[in-house]
């Protein structure tokens, strides 16, 4: 695990869809692991500016959502597939039938779970997986006690994401209770993975995951058993972190990081 320190929002914002665009353009048929959330909108618009104004080409790409909440149609303004459609794919060159998402309606949910799985395997696993994590300590929706070996599955959302999350619906009572998720076993087998966080809200939940104990409290903790994880985080985000100065001299002075360091 790395752990890299922007000046600001905006700054790691840029970093982690630079990765992103990096990992597209050396392997254009790339499976791209997505994500949701008020964080992930501004990689989207960035990512959306590349396409446009640097000629970054999706045309190849296939993508794979985290997570959907439970009994939202496609269509329903309020489900990830609006989402995604509305913040990315209706303004790059993806083909549609390229993304996926858990059908959030799917009458056998079990049976749903199971074809995201084997579809995930049919495209030859996740090349790059893009995570945020939420107030609860959670990778998509893989709340406290997910197991850190869970597949995708329906699970019932925390008090903490429902109040996370409250905002985008009408009323508390319009939002799902549930969602389909990616397991945290299923996560941690994209070959990379780059967590974004921003906003000294996230400070404390951030620093329990990376420098605390792997916990199925924590999910987002189980990514300290990752070989080729990036955590992006602005200074606000970093500021519980104990091994600062460590952290940003990975980014000044390893060779990795060079083409990023402008
Ligand atoms: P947020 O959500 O970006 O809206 O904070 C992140 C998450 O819950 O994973």
């Amino acid at each position: 695990m790395e752990v890299i320190i922007r000046p600001d929002a905006t700054a790691a914002t840029q970093l982690t869809a630079a990765i992103i665009a990096n990992q597209v353009r050396a392997k254009p048929s790339s499976v791209i692991g997505l994500a949701t959330g008020a964080t992930m909108e501004r990689v989207y618009a960035e990512l959306v500016r590349l396409h446009r104004e640097a000629g970054l080409d999706f045309s190849l790409v296939r993508s794979f959502n985290l997570d959907e909440y439970e009994g939202l149609s496609p269509e329903d303004p309020h489900s990830y597939r609006h989402y995604m459609n509305e913040k990315l794919f209706n303004h790059i060159n993806i083909d549609i039938r390229n993304t996926h998402l858990p059908h959030g309606q799917a009458p056998d949910l079990k049976a749903e779970c199971q074809r995201y799985e084997e579809l995930i395997l049919a495209c030859g696993g996740i090349d790059m997986q893009l995570l945020g994590i939420g107030r609860s300590g959670h990778i998509g929706f893989n709340e406290p006690l997910s197991a850190l070996q869970s597949r995708t599955r329906d699970k019932a959302l925390t008090p903490t994401t429902l109040a996370q999350n409250a905002s985008y619906f009408p009323t508390p009572d319009a939002m799902p209770k549930r969602g389909i998720t990616m397991g945290v076993g299923t996560i941690l087998e994209a070959r990379n993975i780059a967590l974004l966080v921003t906003g000294s809200a996230k400070a404390s939940v951030i620093a329990k995951a990376v420098e605390g104990p792997v916990t199925s409290m924590i999910s987002a903790s189980a990514l300290q058993l990752h070989p080729n994880c990036q955590i992006i985080v602005d200074e606000d985000a970093a500021s519980e972190l104990t091994q600062q100065a460590y952290y940003h001299w990975i980014f000044e002075n390893e060779d990795d990081w060079k083409p990023y360091r402008g």
